[in-house]
């Protein structure tokens, strides 16, 4: 597998692994938020997953040598720092449909491995934080952040955060500055915000580590299509973590990730000056 070049530097899937490994360290105390789950619960999961995978291997007839390569492949996911990548990619997506399936707004997707808290706030319209030089075409979206009753979310947070016109992240890919395409937005009165951007590029996820090694021997594709990631949240709502996609995308329909959504494909214009406006609300789940 070759790597892709970047300014200087090359992402590997080892440097962004352990970045999203820290990452997902530094913010959340999982443990913490199951402790009082009770062991029967506990073991029920355990042994229905276990379950699964005994099944599978009477059904295929699982070799000594199948066995030896998935327990040296899991060993190197570790290594790699890929487990917050295989299970954003290869589990978290159900996990969100059954968080949100009670909810009567928007429904989401899932968060993926390159979330970072507090990013600079942009007050209620402006740009993302981006190079001078930034690639890709010019997106300017309004949109509006409303309670299910229809009543708008004055100093609701809308955090934004995706890829740049190569595919890369800033804080996980190299030679990116840090809060490049990463910020947050505060509706104004009327619960409305207005962000500039640009349009993000497809995404490739790594290829170079052991989630690449698995995606070549099935003889899978490695691609996301383009999207903006957003987190969106208000005193008394659930909060709202989704990603946005763009009409058209070769992968709307085989998204690596499984994490598209009618609803979540977005209708730009373009603008006829090589940019984009969009329109696109969010609506919030009182919390009950
Ligand atoms: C991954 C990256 C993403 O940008 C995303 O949205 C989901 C998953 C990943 O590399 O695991
Ligand atoms: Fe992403």
């Amino acid at each position: 597998m070759t790597t892709t070049e970047h300014p200087n530097e090359v992402a590997t899937a080892a440097a962004s692994g352990a970045s999203a490994t820290e990452r997902f360290h530094a913010d959340k105390s999982p443990f913490e938020a199951v402790k009082d789950t009770p062991p029967e619960r506990v073991a029920t999961l355990i042994n229905e997953v276990l379950a699964g995978v005994h099944d599978t291997i009477r059904k295929h007839k699982v070799t000594y040598d199948e066995y030896n390569a998935l327990k040296a492949w899991l060993i190197n996911v570790g290594e790699d720092g890929e487990w917050p990548l295989f299970l954003d990619v290869w589990v978290e997506h159900v996990v969100e449909d059954v968080a949100t399936e009670h909810r009567e707004g928007n429904k989401g997707s899932i968060e993926g491995p390159y979330y970072v808290p507090n990013a600079p706030d942009q007050g209620s319209k402006g740009a993302v934080p981006m190079r001078e030089d930034e690639k890709g075409d010019p997106l300017l979206w309004n949109g509006q952040v409303r309670s299910c009753d229809g009543t708008p979310l004055a100093g609701a947070k809308v955090e934004l955060w995706h890829a740049d016109d190569d595919g890369y992240y800033s804080q996980f890919a190299p030679g990116i500055p840090e809060w490049n395409l990463r910020a947050t937005f505060t509706t104004d009165d009327q619960g409305n915000f207005e962000i500039t951007t640009i349009r993000p590029a497809p995404y490739m996820i790594p290829t170079d580590g052991s989630c690449g090694k698995m995606i070549s021997a099935a003889g899978w594709h490695p691609w996301r299509p383009a999207h903006l990631h957003l987190k969106v949240s208000a005193p008394g709502h659930e909060q709202l973590t989704a990603q946005l996609y763009f009409p058209g995308d070769a992968h709307n329909d085989d998204d690596v990730a499984s994490a598209v959504k009618p609803e979540l494909i977005l209708d730009p214009q373009d603008n006829g000056k090589g940019g984009y406006t969009v329109a696109y609300d969010f609506v919030l789940d009182p919390v009950k």
